[in-house]
């Protein structure tokens, strides 16, 4: 594992393109795993300028996020396929078939998660999977539990995510209650996992995560058995 610890989110956002933008430009078709939630925001403001400095390609790209609410469609301003749409895809040169969200709305959900599963298999894998993580430890949508969960699967949120998501709703009573997330076994099969957080509050998580015991408490523990992992903290 290498942690690296910068100052500033800006910094932590630059580097995290850096990174992906070396992705980009080594393997132009790559299959970029891609999160939501507010660490990658500035992520994705550098990918785009970059894209109109002319300085990155994505017309071979294709990416596939982890995770999307139940019950939100993606015309939902607070569905992850919405905010994908809005904060990275619309802005660079992705084709917008090539870009997956699990679908939060399909009549058979369990159906939904075999499908997004098959397809990371069909696509080869994951070459470089971006992750934040949660003040409970979750990656993607996977929740503390009693073992760690492999497949795509429905989740009911724990009532810390649904709380600390509350303030991109109108009100905590909107924030949806079940998602559907990859599992562990397509993030730990990704080439490269790149984790980012910032913000004092996640410094205490980030301890338990990368240097507590591997537990299925703390569902990031997992990713201390993966070989190339990089963890990004800006304590600001
Ligand atoms: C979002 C996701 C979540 C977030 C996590 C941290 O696609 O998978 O695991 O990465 O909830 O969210 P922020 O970045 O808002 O602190």
């Amino acid at each position: 594992m290498r942690m690296i610890q910068v100052k500033t989110y800006e910094e932590l956002s630059r580097k995290t393109a850096a990174i992906i933008a070396a992705q980009v430009i080594a393997k132009p078709e790559s299959i970029l795993g891609l999160a939501t939630g507010s660490s990658p925001l500035g992520t994705y403001a550098n990918l785009a300028e970059a894209y109109r400095n002319g300085d990155l390609d994505f017309s071979s790209v294709t990416s596939v996020n982890l995770d999307e609410y139940v019950g939100l469609t993606g015309e939902n301003d607070q569905s992850y396929r919405y905010f994908m749409n809005t904060n990275l895809f619309s802005k660079i040169n992705i084709d917008p078939k090539k870009t997956f969200v699990p679908n939060g709305c399909a009549d058979d959900v369990t159906k939904e998660c075999e499908e997004y599963d098959a397809l990371i298999q069909s696509l080869g894998g994951i070459d470089l999977q971006l992750l934040g993580i949660g003040l409970d430890g979750h990656i993607g949508f996977n929740e503390p539990d009693d073992c760690f969960t492999k497949e795509t699967h429905r989740v009911t949120l724990d009532p810390s995510t649904i709380e600390a998501n509350a303030r991109f709703f109108a009100s905590i009573d909107e924030v949806p209650t079940e998602a559907v997330t990859m599992g562990m076994q397509a993030i730990m099969q990704a080439k490269k996992v790149l984790l980012i957080a910032n913000g004092q509050n996640k410094k205490e998580i980030l301890e338990k995560a990368f240097y507590g015991p591997i537990t299925p408490q703390v569902p990031a523990s997992i990713l201390q058995l993966h070989p190339d992992l990089t963890v990004i903290y800006s304590e600001n």
